[in-house]
Parts: C-alpha cells; sequence; structure tokens
C-alpha cells in the first residue's frame, strides 16, 4: 500500500507553533508579501531576517506531539512506501521520529549562502549578517525557505509518489496554497482513497474522508486504522 502523507501548520499547533491563517496566526502579525518573498527581502533584509530568527528561536521551546509521533510509526510500518511531505519549516517531524521528511517549503534550522549555493544548519540568528562558512562573505546568508514565486521543493518526486499512490492523507493544512492544495486532485487522477484530517472540515475540499478533530486526536487514530490495529 503507498501512501503520501500531506501535512501543514496545524499538525504543529497543538505543540505551541503559530499556523498562518488561524486566529493570531503568523499572517496575522505579518503580511506575507512583508516577509515572504524576495522582493521583500530586497525591501527589508532585516525585517525578514529578524522574522525567522525569531521562528528558528521559536524551535528550542517546542516538543514533537502525539500526530508527530503516529506518522513516525507510520513509517516504521510502511518504509518507503510512505512519503511524508510537509509544507511546514520546522524540524518537529523529525524530532517525532520521522526520518524521512520532503519539506518542500524548506527548513528554518538551516540557512542558504546567496553566493556560493553552500547550504549550513543554523540555529543562531541572521539579523547580524554572519559570515558564510563556505566563501566568508558577508550579507549572503539567507534563510533557507521557500517564499512565495519561488519554487517549492521536491516536485518531481511528489508528482512521481502521487501518480501512484492508494492513500492521500492531508493533515492540518487550509488547501488554500498551491501546489500542495492540489496534490489532493493528482491523488483522485491516480484513483487513490482520500483522506483530510483537521480541526474543522476545508471548505474546498472533496476528500472522500474527513476526521474532524485535533491532530494529537484524530492523526494516531487515522494511523491505527490504517495499520489494521
Ligand atoms: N489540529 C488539526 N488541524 C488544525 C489544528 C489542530 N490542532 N489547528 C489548526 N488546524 C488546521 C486549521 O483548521 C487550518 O486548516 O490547520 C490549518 C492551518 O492552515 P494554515 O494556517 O493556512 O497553514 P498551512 O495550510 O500549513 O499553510 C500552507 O501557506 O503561508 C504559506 O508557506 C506557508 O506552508 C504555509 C502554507
Amino acid at each position: 500500500m503507498k501512501v503520501v502523507v500531506l501535512t501543514g501548520a496545524g499538525i504543529s499547533a497543538e505543540s505551541g507553533l503559530a499556523t498562518f491563517r488561524d486566529a493570531d496566526g503568523l499572517w496575522e502579525g505579518h503580511r506575507p508579501e512583508d516577509v515572504a518573498t524576495p522582493h521583500a527581502f530586497r525591501r527589508d533584509r532585516r525585517l525578514v531576517q529578524r522574522f525567522y530568527d525569531e521562528r528558528r528561536a521559536s524551535l528550542a521551546r517546542v516538543r514533537p506531539n502525539a500526530a508527530h509521533a503516529a506518522l513516525a510509526r507510520l513509517e516504521e510500518a510502511l518504509g518507503d512506501d510512505l512519503l511524508l511531505v510537509t509544507q511546514n519549516v520546522d524540524d518537529l517531524h523529525e524530532r517525532g521520529g520521522s526520518r524521512r521528511v520532503l519539506h518542500m517549503h524548506g527548513e528554518l534550522r538551516r540557512v542558504r549562502c546567496q553566493r556560493c549555493e553552500a547550504r549550513h544548519e543554523w540555529e543562531g540568528t541572521l539579523a547580524d549578517e554572519p559570515r558564510c562558512p563556505s566563501c566568508n562573505r558577508r550579507r549572503a546568508l539567507r534563510p533557507d525557505i521557500v517564499w512565495f514565486g519561488e519554487y517549492p521543493h521536491g516536485m518531481d518526486e511528489i508528482h512521481e509518489a502521487l501518480t501512484e499512490v492508494d492513500v492521500f492523507a492531508a493533515i492540518g493544512t487550509s488547501g488554500v496554497v498551491y501546489p500542495a492544495a492540489g496534490f489532493v486532485d493528482y491523488a483522485h487522477a491516480a484513483g487513490a482513497t482520500t483522506v483530510e484530517l483537521n480541526l474543522v472540515p476545508t471548505p474546498n475540499s472533496d476528500f472522500h474522508t474527513t476526521y474532524e478533530g485535533p491532530a494529537t486526536e484524530v492523526v494516531p487514530r487515522w494511523v491505527d486504522h490504517l495499520m489494521g490495529s
């Protein structure tokens, strides 16, 4: 059985990380066009660096939850027949035990050099414009995040997996940002069973099944059901 799981900010909400579009979400405090586009970075580099510095620092204050752990259990059972794709840039899937995670929007805990393209694991800040450890240039490091208008990572691998998927599950995502929001359509075209797990059913979705409730309750229940236990 081939399974593709797509997660969004909702799976990390109960760990204490803000979502984007819920009440008091990240996009309430900042407009995406001000902190999450290449133009914003050119216009106000320091504001963007500090926005991601704050989010990177928050990782040390949160822990993975039962939903992350349940998906690690699913990976243990399915091995390479599971592809876990996340829109999230936090590291909670990895800290929850998942070993193969496709971060289509990049990762907070990595930075990328705009001059030599080197990527580095990074726990500190960028607002003070540290030198790139590889090429030693200043004002060259940026968050390794896919901004609006940039191309998401792993699309070939994702589309290949969606052509032969048996079960597609979307967990904790509002389904408004493409290309991720269109994955369910590819899954339907492949004849897959589609499942949505969310606090509330997303308005514009047509999944076969919806598990409604907090991820820490519905994801373990769904994984147990899928694994036949
Ligand atoms: N359990 C399950 N679902 C939850 C929970 C919870 N405890 N809390 C919130 N949700 C759901 C909300 O109902 C909503 O559908 O999580 C979803 C969060 O939606 P968004 O805030 O839009 O986050 P996401 O879908 O991940 O956004 C996608 O948009 O801004 C870009 O790049 C950013 O990756 C992000 C993308």
